[in-house]
């Protein structure tokens, strides 16, 4: 069995679907005109439909995908912004690891900043670090990780290698929990630089707290899935957050439609 069938075995995706060329640049709108052409309108039929399930294909919703408008990206009011205006990369991981703007720090091991290539293409948002990340310093290197490892390899990504990853959240929450909206809110300005720095050509949120500090107010990731948002000229995909996976396996291959999604809209350079 070559790589790619070990991946998509590894992810539960048994019997394999193969990927069907990405569309020729020609194909594909972007995402600056599709919106143009939209004119505000904020739902695309064709996205908001179900996604045709082929075992051989991209969802032929992949194929043509139309940008959403999104809310503020803030989640709630700032109580107080960290200054990041301007920071180059070493300046803005100084910063996130002397961060004392809210509590999170306090338990904190390590700050985590983010990790990759800091020129990448993909740009993949978790929520925040749990206790294996909160003592490497580096995101998703726990069970969930190893999923998300496999899932990037599913559509032949590597960590590290035109991707970057990092979390809404920079330091852990206490007992893993849910970051709280204020915690969010309060970290923004730094995955907002790092999206400045990177000028990813998608980014996939990872789950519902990732979704909402990226599209603002609520989100419900079945509602958001196979939907294309514009934050600020860049095209976001939702998805479900790998730990979600892990506890739910069945959804692996709908995750799986979500990446060839992202991977149709991947906006041009
Ligand atoms: N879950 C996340 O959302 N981020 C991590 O870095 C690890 C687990």
């Amino acid at each position: 069995m070559n790589r790619r069938a070990s991946v998509l075995r590894e992810m539960g995706l048994a019997p394999l679907w193969r990927l069907r060329d990405a569309p020729a640049a020609a194909e594909y709108t972007p995402p600056a005109q599709q919106h143009a052409a939209a004119a505000g309108v904020s739902e695309a039929a064709d996205v908001a439909a179900a996604p045709v399930r082929e075992p051989v294909g991209v969802p032929a919703a992949a194929a043509r995908p139309a940008v959403m408008p999104t809310a503020s990206p803030l989640v709630a009011p700032a109580p107080a912004r960290v200054a990041t205006d301007g920071l180059g990369w070493d300046e803005l991981e100084a910063a996130i690891g002397a961060c004392r703007a809210c509590p999170l720090h306090e338990r904190r091991t390590m700050a985590v900043p983010g990790v990759g290539d800091r020129a990448a293409d993909w740009l993949f948002v978790g929520e925040g670090p749990g206790a294996e990340e909160d003592l490497r310093g580096e995101p998703f290197v726990g069970q969930a990780g190893k999923l998300l490892d496999a899932m990037l390899a599913a559509i032949g990504l590597v960590r590290g290698r035109n991707v970057y990853i990092a979390n809404a959240v920079k330091c852990r929450p206490p007992g893993n929990r849910t970051p709280q909206a204020v915690e969010m809110t309060t970290c923004q300005p730094y995955l907002e630089r790092q999206i400045e720095l990177i000028q990813p050509r998608i980014i996939v949120a990872l789950g519902r707290p990732a979704a909402q500090t990226l599209l603002g107010g609520e989100v419900k990731i079945n509602a958001a899935r196979g939907r294309l948002f514009d934050r600020a000229g860049i095209p976001v995909v939702v998805t479900y957050h790998p730990a979600y996976l892990l506890r739910s396996p069945q959804d692996k291959a709908k995750a799986w439609e979500d990446l060839c999604f992202a991977r149709a809209a991947l906006a041009p350079r």
